[in-house]
This record gives C-alpha cells, structure tokens and sequence, in this order.
C-alpha cells in the first residue's frame, strides 16, 4: 500500500520512518527545502534516539521518499496522513491551525479515487467536520473520506511509540474509513494493540484530553511540593506512596521544574481556549491554574537561588545543567530548563549552560546565555549549581572533582533526582523542589 505523510516534522518524521518499517511505500511531504534535503539524504534534522537509523535504511532501501509536491502526493497515495504542526497563536491562547487548513487544501483537488486522508495533528475539536466538508467540496466525484487518527508519541520515545502504541483511536464517519485504517494498522493490531473507534469530535478531544490530564497530574504534585515545603514533607516519599495506589499510579508525579514542550503547554492553552468558543469555559477554567502552577515553578527557582546568593544573582556565576525540555530531545520549546537560565541571565547573573544534546538549539533561542561543552566545564568558578534536567549523566559526575570546580559548593535540584545524601557528604548545600 502507498501512503503520503504531509509535514514531516517530530511527528511526521517518524510516522513516515515507521511505516516504511511496517512494509509500507511513504512519499513524505515537507515544503521546507532544509528539512527535505536533509530527511532525503537520511539525515534527521532534529535529536530523537533511533530515528535517524530507521530514516537511513528506509532511504536506501527506496521504501521512504521525499517530495514538495501535492500533486505527486494526491497521485501516489492511497492514503494521506496529515502531520503538520498546531503551534499556539501568536494573538491568543488556541491553536493555530492555518498548516492543517493549508495542507488540505493543498492535497485535495489532487485526490485519487477513493483517497482516505487520516488526520494525526493535535486540533481543536471541530476541526475534522469542517475538513472533511471542504474535502467533498474541493474533490468532489472522487469519493475521497477523512478519519481523525490522534497520535501519542513522546519525544525521546518516538519511534517505540509510533511502532508499539498503548492504543490507537480512529475517528471515523464510515465503515469504509474504519476497514481501511484496521487494514492499514494491521500489524500492529496484531500484536493485540487496544482500539477505539469513535466519532471525529470524541477522537480529536481524546488527545487533548490526554495531554490535559498528563498535565494536571504534573501540576498536582508540584503544588503538593510546595505544601511539603510549608510543612516540613518530602514530596519523592509523598509520591511514591500514593504511586503504589492503582488508580493513581507512580509516572507523571515527578515534583520539579514542570513540563515544558511543543506539545503539553499549548495544547492545556488550545483545549481552554475551544472549551471558551463551545461555551464550557468556567468547566475547564482549572487547567488556567495547571498553567500557573506550572510556570510558577520556574519563577520559584529563580526565587530559590536569589535567597541561595544572599538576596541578588546578579554577577553571580551560575551553571546550569539542561536546557531540552526533557532528556533525549534537543527539543527546547517552551523549556523550563532554558526560561529558568534566561530569567536568571536577565537579572544580571553570568549563566553557562550545558546539555548532553541541546547546546545549538538553546543557543539558536538564547544567543545571550554561555554555552559550554561540557557539565564540569559549565560548573567551572560557580557560586551556584542548577541541576534542571533528568540526563543521568549529570548523576554520574565526581563529586570530588566537581567540588574544586565550582567556587561554592551550592546546587538545586530542579528535577530531585540527585542522591541528595551523596552530595551533602560531599560538603554540598543541596536544595531541592518541596524536599526538606
Ligand atoms: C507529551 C505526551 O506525553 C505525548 O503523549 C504527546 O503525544 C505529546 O506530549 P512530550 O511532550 O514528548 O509528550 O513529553 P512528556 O514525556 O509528556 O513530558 C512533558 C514534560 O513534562 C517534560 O518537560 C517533562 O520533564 C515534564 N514532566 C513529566 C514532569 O515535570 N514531571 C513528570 O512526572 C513527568
């Protein structure tokens, strides 16, 4: 079967890598002559572990090509799977969904017979009844349909999700629809994957939802962290405790710097905004505090390492270990790694930054900060140490040689993961995030 993956991107790169994995013939369509180049020559243009391997074989083995034309796409695929990006809009808090309008736009009046397009992006809920409207305008006679299809791939994970997902989610409107994504997905149905079939509105909620919930759980312990503070507790032992419970579970009630990313900020800010469009806004008017408490724990660190260095941080020297939003990734949108480095460089503080993968994408962001090539080189006459990341190569430093690197011997846990009790033998002053 030939298939076309529009928006090669995180998303659409590893879609399109995976399915030429699963058997499939994929043309990718990119439009950004960089990314396509560089995706054509099997080079990804970003850090996700595993991809660019999948990407290489599949290029040389001629399964995975790459095109910036609609035209050749409409005439290759039998389906088309819309993977374009939905940032945040510049003028509010929704989704900008003018690279989904487009590439409908753009692919339909080159449809074959038949054609199902599947859309994977993240959107706001109503978008699928409204493309798939303008789909039987600008293709008519052809019997082109639309399906909504969610992704739930984390970066750092991508391929693995994409190749073993906990369940797929097909919005349909047909039976047809339906057969042709069981027929599409059938090896990894066959590995006895769960699947829900439902309506276009209830699939494209079921990924925000998703986010959202991921998000409140993120939130949720990190204000309980700051209760621990208040109140003398110790929020790892807190989690854990209530992680051993089922219906609460262990993952996502990491206490720390809080999420970051192209995905879970803006899509709490999207859900918030159609919930105010559809009239349900005070409903969801919770995830606007998930939002605050989210942010606030950046701002509390920056407040943390101002009361550390005595009331100010400017001409202090900071190191700041991590700028990705997460480990594995050079991702660093919406990082809280980075904004904490930023803000704290803005209030005079001299901050270098290293991260194992993200060093260029930072400094693309943030040309002002230090970059060093290296965690001991970045902690190097330091008064203060942030350790904002989740890297385990930061855990496996010398704490001897470390210790005659920086200047004081102060550090915050941003992510509390360090051995806390290992560093404090060592002589460190060690503070972490609602961590006595
Ligand atoms: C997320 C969703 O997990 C994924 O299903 C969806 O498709 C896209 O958005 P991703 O953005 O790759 O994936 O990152 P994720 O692993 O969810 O982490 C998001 C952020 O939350 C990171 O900044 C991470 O450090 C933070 N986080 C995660 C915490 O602060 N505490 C936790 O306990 C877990």
């Amino acid at each position: 079967m030939k298939v076309t993956v529009i928006g090669c991107g995180y998303l659409g790169a590893t879609h399109a890598a995976s399915m030429a994995e699963l058997g499939y013939d994929v043309l990718g369509v990119e439009i950004d002559s960089g990314k396509r180049e560089s995706l054509a020559s099997g080079k990804v243009p970003f850090y996700e572990p595993g991809l660019e391997d999948l990407l290489a074989t599949h290029v040389a083995s001629g399964k995975l090509r790459f095109t910036d034309s609609f035209e050749e796409a409409g005439a290759f695929g039998e389906i088309h799977f819309v993977c374009v990006g939905t940032p945040q809009r510049h003028d509010g808090l929704g989704a900008d969904v003018r690279y989904v309008d487009a590439a409908v736009e753009s692919l339909a009046p080159h449809l074959g017979e038949g054609a199902l397009v599947v859309g994977k992006s993240t959107v706001p809920v109503g978008t699928a009844e409204r493309l798939a409207a303008r789909i039987a305008e600008l293709a008519p006679g052809v019997d082109a349909e639309l399906a909504w299809n969610p992704e739930f791939l984390r970066e750092g994970f991508a391929v693995e999700d994409t190749l073993r997902p906990d369940r797929l989610v097909f919005g349909v409107a047909s039976d047809r629809s339906e057969k042709v994504l069981r027929d599409f997905y059938a090896p990894i149905l066959a590995t006895e994957t769960p699947v829900v079939v439902t309506d276009f509105a209830t699939a494209e909620l079921v990924k925000v939802s998703a986010n959202a919930f991921l998000a409140t759980k993120i939130s949720f312990i990190n204000a309980v962290a700051e209760v621990c503070e208040a109140a003398g507790g110790d929020v790892v032992d807190l989690a854990d405790a209530i992680g051993h419970d089922d219906r609460i579970g262990r993952k996502f009630l990491n206490a720390g710097i809080g999420f970051g990313g192209g995905c879970l900020p803006k899509d709490i800010r999207a859900f918030l905004s159609r919930a105010g469009e559809l009239g349900v806004e005070d409903t969801m008017s919770f995830l606007r505090q998930v939002d605050d408490i989210n942010l606030r724990q950046r701002s509390r660190v920056v407040q943390i390492a101002t009361t550390m260095l005595g009331g100010s941080v400017a001409r202090s020297r900071i190191a700041v270990w991590g700028a990705a939003f997460k480990p594995e990734s050079d991702d660093v949108r919406d990082s809280p790694a980075l904004s904490i480095a930023g803000q704290l460089h803005l209030r005079g503080a001299l901050v270098s930054v290293y991260d194992p993968k993200a060093n260029d994408t930072a400094r693309a962001m943030f040309p002002t900060l230090d970059y060093a090539e290296s965690a001991l080189l970045a902690a190097r006459d330091a008064d203060l140490l942030l350790h904002l990341t989740e890297w385990p190569e930061f855990r496996l430093v010398d704490l001897g040689v470390l210790g005659e690197t920086v200047r004081n011997k102060l550090v915050i846990d941003g992510r509390n993961k360090l051995d806390a009790q290992a560093w404090r033998d060592a002589g460190w002053t060690v503070r972490g995030l609602g961590r006595p």
